[in-house]
């Protein structure tokens, strides 16, 4: 039986020489490597009460969606900067390659609620540390982070300290 590891295929000098990428898309691309993705990312929520799902724009919502659906909870997007169309709160951050602006409806959490972060990987941990402050910024608890790919030479775990963070794969 295949591994997810086995799904994830390795783009060497992607998108500048001397990174290798890996490709959540080839893991989409064979129906078991999909289910395995959702099932054990699904996994790491097991015994956490929560009450809202909340994944970014783009690859935190092909994961996010499907597991607010198995488990019958909301879920919230966090989307690139002009895509929504009431009001907004934002926050810009630091990536491995640039800058980013994200943004959440301000009334799409609510104070007091228990939020989940998922996303498909976690790099230098800028995306989900800004996630997980608008989350805050809103009153509502970041309860767990989960993602299906850690890159853990890249720390950005760092940037979570006193979060509960658990990822699928771990890439050195
Ligand atoms: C990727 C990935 C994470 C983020 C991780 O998204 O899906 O959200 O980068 O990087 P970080 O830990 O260094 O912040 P990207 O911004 O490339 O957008 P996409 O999902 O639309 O491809
Ligand atoms: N793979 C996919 N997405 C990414 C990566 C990667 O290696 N690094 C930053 N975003």
């Amino acid at each position: 039986m295949k591994k997810l590891e086995d799904y994830v295929l390795s783009i060497p000098d992607f998108p500048e020489p001397g990174v290798i990428f890996r490709d959540v898309t080839s893991i989409l691309q064979d129906a078991d490597g999909l289910k395995l993705a959702i099932d054990e990312l699904q996994n790491l929520l097991e015994g956490v009460d929560f009450d809202v799902i909340v994944g970014t724009e783009s690859r935190g919502f092909i994961f996010g969606v499907p597991i607010a659906y198995n488990l019958h909870k909301p879920f919230v997007p966090i989307r690139k900067k002009g895509k929504l169309p009431r009001e907004t709160i934002s926050r810009t951050y630091n990536l491995e390659y640039g800058t980013a602006t994200i943004e959440m409806h301000k009334d799409d959490i609510k104070p007091g609620q228990r939020v989940v972060l998922v996303d498909d990987l976690i790099a230098t941990g800028g995306t989900i540390e800004a996630c997980a402050k608008m989350v805050e910024q809103q009153g509502a608890k970041v309860e767990k982070i989960i993602f299906l790919m850690e890159l853990a030479g890249l720390k950005g775990r760092d940037k979570l300290k006193g979060y509960d963070v658990a990822s699928v794969i771990r890439y050195e």
